[in-house]
């Protein structure tokens, strides 16, 4: 087993609980989690694990634990990176610092100024990258050519975590699916690709499985569970603009990263989905569904109108799951999106546990997910199902 130094994405809540997923599927498991990092211990390789998880952003190898800022010497630092030193061309360096203060990060910048000498005096020649910021991102690093260049130290509790940078996140293609695919929904709060990978992969990772998104709208978690590797991928939707649409963009997807699935998607209202799908025949149901319209509900100003609009989305959401229980294989597992609403500062759920649970549903998860950005009314919360 290989130990390593992973930095979550912005959802870390979201991330950390599709990375144990994900492990839990192949032996590997979570060693030691903080708000933004995870050490884990798995069987692939970096490259392997960024290529699956929808919200980590780098994969480090662990190195070692130190107690204090101050262990970290030239000499240390040196040894970490020796064996990836090339003699003759120019080697690019950093660092990342996380969760600690700026002092701090002055302190490493003048260690690494330090070491940047002493690589000089043994004939290397070398650059020392550093950023506005404490933390090197993605894009930086993979510029500059700091992968095994890249050192992480994370400050947990009183100790330091040191990680030297494997891979990182391809944000170029995560850009290039999300912008250049036939049809986007523009309007604000559309479901970002990362996301809808991170729910597919909440399942855990088996791609043999089959996976259905009853309101797979223009199709975002079927692209990503078709790049991460499903065969068997069924959506379905009740506007036929919104099949259309699903279906030039997987088209467009197959082509573009030469990919091959059995494909299904029709037009079909989720009230009808047991009349076309076979009882026990779905592994997965992934799903964010309707939210109601979201420019009606970004304009009230008091909660009336938006309980009625609760009221109506939960007997959507109760009836979906009635269909589902018939669909759904005996070890099926659902990932679905439940609206949350925001007005005068109050929440108003969408969700209710008792209602899913009472129709032979286990809620699968021990800390909520809410996934929101700063500028959304709707918040979604994301929710995992079992059978009992
Ligand atoms: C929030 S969108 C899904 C967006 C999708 N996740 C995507 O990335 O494109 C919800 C979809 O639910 C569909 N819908 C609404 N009511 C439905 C119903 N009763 N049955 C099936 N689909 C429905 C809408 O047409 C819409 O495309």
């Amino acid at each position: 087993m290989n130990k390593y130094l992973l930095i979550l994405g912005q959802s870390s809540a979201l991330a950390r609980q599709e990375l144990a997923a994900v492990l839990s599927s192949s032996n590997g498991q979570i060693e030691l989690t903080g708000t933004n990092f995870a050490v884990i211990s798995a069987n692939q390789t970096p490259q392997e694990l960024i290529n699956i998880l929808g919200g980590t952003i780098k994969v480090g190898q662990y190195i070692q634990t130190i107690k204090n800022l101050s262990d970290l010497n030239t000499s240390l630092w040196y040894d970490i990176l020796k064996n990836n030193l090339k003699p003759t061309s120019k080697n690019c360096f950093g660092f990342s610092l996380y969760n600690d203060s700026n002092n701090n990060y002055q302190n490493i910048k003048k260690v690494a100024f330090q070491l940047k000498k002493i690589l000089r005096e043994k004939k290397y020649k070398s650059r020392l990258v550093t950023g506005q910021e404490a933390v090197l991102s993605s894009v930086i690093v993979a510029k500059n050519k700091l992968l095994d260049h890249e050192l992480l130290i994370i400050k947990n509790h009183e100790e330091y975590l040191l990680g030297i940078t494997r891979t990182v996140q391809d944000f170029v293609s995560y850009g290039f699916r999300d912008m250049a695919r036939p049809y986007r929904d523009n309007r604000s709060g559309m479901l970002p690709p990362k996301v809808a990978r991170m729910l597919v992969n909440l399942a855990g990772y088996d791609t043999n499985k089959s996976l259905l998104d009853p309101f797979c709208g223009s199709g975002t978690i079927l692209q990503e569970a078709m790049l991460l590797g499903y065969k068997k991928i069924y959506g379905s939707d009740i506007s036929s603009q919104a099949v259309e649409e699903t279906k030039q963009n997987l088209d467009w997807l197959s082509k573009n990263f030469a990919l091959k699935a059995d494909l299904k998607i029709k037009v079909i209202d989720v009230k009808n989905i047991d009349q076309n799908f076979e009882t026990n025949s779905i592994d997965l149901i992934v799903s964010e569904p309707f939210m109601g319209d979201a420019r009606f509900i970004s304009q009230q100003r008091s909660s009336h109108n938006l309980l009625t609009i609760q009221k109506d989305l939960q007997n959507l959401y109760q009836t979906a799951f009635e269909k589902f229980q018939k669909i759904l294989s005996p070890a099926g597992q659902i990932i679905f999106i439940f609206p949350v609403f925001n007005i005068a500062g109050q929440d108003i759920y969408t969700l209710d546990k008792k209602n899913i649970s009472r129709l032979g549903f286990d809620y699968q998860l021990k800390e909520d997910i809410i996934y929101s950005r700063e500028d959304q009314k709707v918040k979604r919360q994301i929710t995992v199902w079992k059978f009992k």
